[in-house]
């Protein structure tokens, strides 16, 4: 009968074992020390050896003359062992006898000497899958054993195994296979099959096990079963659903170029190709987390399943993107993941999914932002947080190793090269010496106007609200009987709206009434801080600093105003935080 490549080639040996080099080298120590614990727990990711090598540890302790770490696999009481059919070691598959009255009738097996071999070897597949009632009626044989028995726990989460287990027991932590090594496998295993594989193949079929080598050799049955015994790259990576890489570095120059027009076009392309959705978005889930990984952890982290080629290819795209794009870019597939779990609409959530990635742009770092807000600092120019930093036209060119975004001029490094154009800038940025506040330029306000604003500036500078007085002097005014409307620069905007009760109080004798005031955004004649600074006088700043008003306070500070600048905000709220430490 047929028996599937990953059961037909598994390994017999400690030396057949791919990987997991620190596992069967302390195994084979501790059997040939006869130094040999009452229980073990294997854990680690699915596929990568721990049943198998719970079966060599049993075939070791039992073998004739053993034990011994060189069994013989042929050997009747290994054949035994291996074929499943030695009386003396018994697997169990926690996930179905996890109850505690298999773990009773486990009990009671224990107590029996071997039938005929040296060790009664229980190996528990899935052991976090016990109750934890059923844990506890192994606690106390697991804590004096008889000198036969041996247990051996396998588990893919060794969390779910309790600490009072766990502590009684020796623990091994099986890792992935490395890839080259999965490859060298599936290699061996092709030239005994007689498959002729492209190395590509094979590399595409051990990406696919993700350094599960069951995976991989599961992935080789299929691709055998489709093609027959020669194997071609770009049929097998179809068979298996792997996204092309033309069509990641598609994706990526999308999302680089801010280009949503491109991104559609590859979700009709996919649905063309009739990929499956949610197969695919797992799949580039798992190429932008290796991205992140290797920004993170170095392109040639371990943490990352890749091939040579694949490696190179993404060093360079993650000197594209910041640490804190790749890891929204994750975050966002993560969530499309789960939302194509709905059956319904696949093609727009993929459509809008994929959108996100474009519009997520890319984020300056906060601490580049705030550099060089203290007053008296260089700033690079401002930009606006969470917008693209460049546009370039769409390519399928794998990037250029540059800097994700221009590099920030800092001023210390700015030295001889001082007059250049970025340090004439950091110049006219830093605080000014005293002057008066500053007049904007404006079309000369109707004498009438004039008159009124001046009388408006006199009675305010009389009264509490006297630190408005800068913000009228800088505004446009128009008053027709009792409605003023005053056009604010930016800068002054916040504030303004803030005070609005203090100015109508103010404007209230000098209009006869209730006065119905209008606040407009946006004069032009003295926004920003380069041709007519937000700054307040000085006389002005130091008042407002010793007056109670914190908001006033805060607008009178230019770090503040050039906080609130580049931040392009609104002043949402002013808080002072000595009074909310008290
Ligand atoms: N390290 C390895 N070296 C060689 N072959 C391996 C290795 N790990 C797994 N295999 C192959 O995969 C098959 C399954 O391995 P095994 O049962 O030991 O995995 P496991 O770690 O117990 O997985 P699970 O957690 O799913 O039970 C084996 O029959 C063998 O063909
Ligand atoms: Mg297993």
């Amino acid at each position: 009968m047929y028996q599937v490549i990953a059961r037909k080639y598994r390994p017999q040996t400690f030396e057949e074992v791919v990987g997991q080099a620190h596992v069967k080298q302390t195994l084979r120590n501790a059997i040939d020390q006869g130094r040999i614990a009452h229980g073990y727990v294997f854990s680690g990711p699915r596929g990568t050896g721990k049943t198998t090598l719970a079966r060599i540890l049993a075939m070791a302790l039992n073998c004739e003359g053993g034990p011994s770490s060189s069994a013989d696999p042929q050997s009747p009481a290994c054949r035994e062992i291996a074929a499943g059919g030695s009386l003396d070691v018994i697997e169990i598959d926690a996930a179905s006898n996890r109850r505690i009255d298999d773990i009773r009738e486990l009990r009671e097996s224990v107590r029996f000497r071997p039938v005929r071999d040296r060790y009664k070897v229980f190996i528990i597949d899935e052991a976090h899958q016990i109750t934890s009632d059923a844990f506890n009626a192994l606690l106390k044989t697991l804590e004096e054993p008889p000198e036969w028995a041996v247990f051996v726990l396998c588990t893919t989460e060794p969390q779910a195994i309790p600490p009072t287990i766990a502590s009684r027991c020796q623990s091994f932590a099986f890792r992935s296979v490395d890839l080259p090594l999965v490859i060298e496998h599936l290699a061996r295993i092709c030239r005994s099959e007689g498959v002729e594989a492209e190395n590509d193949a094979l590399t595409a079929l051990a990406l696919a096990g993700d350094g599960s080598i069951r995976d991989s050799l599961s992935a080789l049955d299929q691709s055998i079963a489709a093609f027959g015994k020669s194997l071609d790259a770009k049929q097998v990576r179809d068979l298996l659903g792997a996204i092309p890489s033309e069509v990641t570095v598609q994706i990526l120059v999308a999302i680089r170029d801010g280009d949503p027009g491109a991104m559609l076009a590859i979700v009709d392309d996919l649905f063309q190709q009739g990929r499956h959705p949610q197969h695919f978005c797992g799949e580039l889930t798992r190429q932008f987390r290796n991205l992140m990984v290797m920004k993170f952890a170095g392109a040639d982290s371990h943490l990352v399943v890749a091939g040579e080629r694949e490696r190179e290819a993404a060093r360079a795209w993650t000197e594209e993107f910041s640490n804190e794009d790749l890891t929204r870019y994750v975050q966002i597939l993560l969530a499309l993941y789960q939302d194509l779990q709905q059956a319904t609409q696949q093609r727009f959530r993929l459509e809008i999914g994929l959108l996100k990635l474009v519009f997520a742009g890319r984020l300056r770092p906060i601490e580049e932002l705030l550099s060089g807000l203290a007053p008296g600092e260089s700033a690079t120019p401002p930009q606006p947080a969470s917008r693209k930093v460049r546009r370039r036209p769409s390519t399928a060119r794998p990037p250029v190793a540059t800097p994700a975004r221009p590099e920030p001029a800092p001023v210390a490094s700015a030295a001889p090269a001082a007059e250049s154009r970025a340090s004439k800038r950091v110049k006219e940025r830093a605080p000014r010496p005293p002057q008066p506040a500053p007049v904007p330029e404006l079309a000369p306000p109707p004498p009438a106007v004039t008159e009124f604003k001046q009388r408006l500036i006199e009675s305010i500078e009389q009264s509490e609200a006297a630190f408005l007085a800068d913000a009228i002097r800088s505004s446009e005014l128009e008053r027709q009987g009792r409605v003023v409307t005053f056009r604010v620069p930016d800068e002054w905007t916040a504030m303004m709206e803030l005070q609005k009760p203090l100015l109508e109080a103010a404007l209230m004798g000098l209009v006869g009434g209730k006065p119905d005031v209008r606040l407009v955004g946006g004069n032009a004649g003295s926004s920003g801080q380069d041709q007519s600074s937000p700054a307040p006088s000085p006389a002005r700043a130091a008042e407002a600093r010793d007056s109670g008003h914190v908001d006033q306070r805060a607008l009178a500070n230019p770090a503040f105003l050039e906080f609130k600048k580049r931040f392009e905000g609104r002043v949402a709220d002013v808080m002072d935080l000595r009074k909310k430490a008290q």
